[in-house]
């Protein structure tokens, strides 16, 4: 029996390609699930997380009953060894869809995000049609233990109904940002992330002072 061996870039390649949509378990290790949120404790200690906003650009309006969740971008040029190597991964991933898919995707931006008890983000698209850059969004779950009563399931509206994605430690979800709406389900007890959009042009240079 032959057993095709599809690696992790085809598999996320094909599915975006066939249904808009791709999960990809064990995307991190466990060991590196561990160190990131090391880094977020880093950051949490550090105050660095904000509420966020919603709009054409980010922290345009902060609207509570929209979504829930607190943010803090990630600087790629001084994220700590665990962050560069979660970059490193997408970039492996932006390069493989670039030579497979033809994205002409350029850059890519990412935050940490947590999602406090009770909060939510509600049904919305990433990307109005045909403006703005952003060409795929992607989401690496980072909660090590998590089922289904945690609610917190990340909903993709598809052609044939919802579908419905437990942010479990080391998946990674990801969609074609202008297509597919989604949401996330109230959690119940605290969800985090890593947030990000593969953009078809550069990030502007203003990017510090507009994320700061
Ligand atoms: C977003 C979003 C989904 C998730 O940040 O735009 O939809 O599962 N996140 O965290
Ligand atoms: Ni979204």
């Amino acid at each position: 029996m032959q057993v095709a061996t599809v690696n992790w870039l085809e598999h996320i390649a094909n599915d975006l390609a066939e249904q808009g949509f791709a999960i990809e378990d064990n995307f991190l290790s466990p060991g590196e699930v561990d160190e990131i949120l090391h880094v977020f404790d880093i950051h949490r200690e550090n105050d660095r997380f904000k509420k966020a906003g919603i709009g054409k650009s980010d922290d345009f309006l902060v609207d509570k009953s929209i979504r829930g969740d607190y943010i803090t971008w990630v600087d790629p040029k001084n994220a700590y060894p665990p962050v560069q190597r979660f970059l490193q991964k997408v970039e492996e991933l932006k390069e493989y869809l670039n030579q497979t898919c033809f994205l002409g995707i350029q850059d890519y931006e990412t935050h940490f995000t947590i999602y406090p008890e009770g909060s939510f983000y509600a049904r919305h698209l990433d990307q109005f049609k045909n403006t703005g850059n952003r060409k795929i969004s992607f989401i690496c779950y980072l909660n090590q233990v998590w089922d289904h009563d945690n609610g917190g399931h990340l909903r993709l509206y598809l052609e044939d109904g919802p579908t419905d994605i437990l942010p479990i430690a080391g998946r990674l979800a990801c969609f074609v940002s202008s297509e597919i709406e989604h949401e996330v389900m109230v959690c119940n007890k605290s969800r985090y992330s890593l947030t990000g959009w593969m953009l078809n042009q550069k990030k502007e240079l203003d990017f510090l002072i507009n994320h700061a």
